[in-house]
């Protein structure tokens, strides 16, 4: 198969009505992070069962297209010895892997952030595609100051982004450009929407310098909304005016899909917005889906609590959120629907 033939079917199988992404590619830090309020210490076996009762939900596969997995997960069985990308494979669910290795400060620009991750992915890139991942993803981060990020901040990030997608198309791997401006601070949601506007532009244009082929990527955004701290919160028809605004401005309609972190919103809000999103402003070039990490995982953790007892319930909790993201990516997300459950 020709590179193109093969990033071609990974991304018509990651793109699909309905459907979205689980990010469960949390480092090591990040997931005892999230273990830690749920009383379960963070270890090789823990996490294993942890990532194989998602993985194994029943019938997950109906609004759930791709995961993404943290390097150790490609490694790990489940318990009945399967891989755990082969679990995920056997639905028709494309496994992926995250490839960044962190952010640093970023020299002689502060208050910005660079992620390292560079150095030897390709070489990493074939050892996971012969551990079955078919795509992968890159975090980059951007605060929001009175000086922040700056331009030689966002230049940076954009320029480490597309390095990285042109390495990920060499290699067969759909890259998943993730830009993140993060929802900490007191901003408002129009200091939300310019410094967006901005980094998407720095982002597209890097995209373009490095020859990545927009139809075969997928973007990773930020809504538009404002900071945690800013007195007045913003309604979900609000945040999709906005964000939809911003990304018309920025994103060419070469890209199949833009697929949202939750960036540290409520799973119910992650979801309404998303529902907003496709129920006002329906007909974009690009697919309207998710990628969320948090707004899938919190109820799931919640439930589980690391006992094994609770992995029925902690397997109902996901696909009830799963299932309502899908109802999301048609805009028919209700929220009475919560109370279904
Ligand atoms: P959140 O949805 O929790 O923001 O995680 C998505 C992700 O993959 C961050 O890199």
């Amino acid at each position: 198969m020709s590179v193109k033939a093969e990033l071609q079917a990974t991304i018509t199988a990651m793109v699909q009505p309905g459907r979205g992404i689980l990010a469960a590619d949390e480092s090591l830090p990040t997931i005892a992070k999230r273990f830690k309020p749920i009383g379960v210490e963070s270890t090789e076996a823990s996490r294993r069962a942890y990532r194989s009762l998602m993985f194994t939900t029943p019938e997950i596969d109906k609004y759930i297209s791709g995961v993404i997995l943290f390097e150790e997960t490609l490694e790990q069985r489940a318990d009945d010895g399967t891989p755990l990308p082969e679990v995920l494979s056997r639905q028709n669910i494309v496994p992926g892997i995250k490839v960044d290795k962190g952010k640093i400060p970023l020299a002689h620009s502060p208050g910005d952030e660079i992620t390292q991750g560079l150095d030897g992915l390709a070489e990493r890139l074939r050892v996971y595609k012969g551990q079955g991942a078919r795509f992968a993803k890159w975090r980059e981060v951007y605060a929001i100051s009175t000086v922040n990020p700056t331009q030689l901040g966002m230049d940076a990030n954009a320029e480490m982004l597309a390095r990285y997608a042109a390495v990920c198309q060499e290699e067969g791997f759909v890259p998943i450009v993730e830009p993140e401006v993060l929802i900490d601070g007191e901003h408002s949601l129009v200091r939300c929407l310019e410094v967006t506007e901005a980094v998407l532009h720095a982002v597209f244009q890097a995209l373009y310098r490095h020859k990545v082929m927009l139809e075969y990527m997928i973007l990773k955004p930020n809504m538009v909304l404002p900071g945690k701290l800013h007195p007045s919160k913003a309604t979900p028809e609000q945040i999709a005016e906005a964000t939809i605004k911003v990304l018309r401005r920025t994103v060419p309609a070469a890209v199949p899909s833009i697929n949202f972190l939750s960036g540290g919103l409520s799973p119910t809000e992650a979801t309404a917005n998303l529902s907003a999103m496709n129920a006002l402003f329906p007909g974009q070039p690009w697919a309207l889906s998710f990628s969320y990490g948090r707004a899938l995982q919190e109820p799931v953790l919640q439930a589980w609590s690391g006992r094994a007892e609770n992995v029925l319930v902690a397997q109902q909790a996901l696909h009830q959120r799963a299932k309502l993201n899908g109802f999301a990516r048609y805009g028919t997300y209700q929220p009475e629907m919560e109370k279904a459950g």
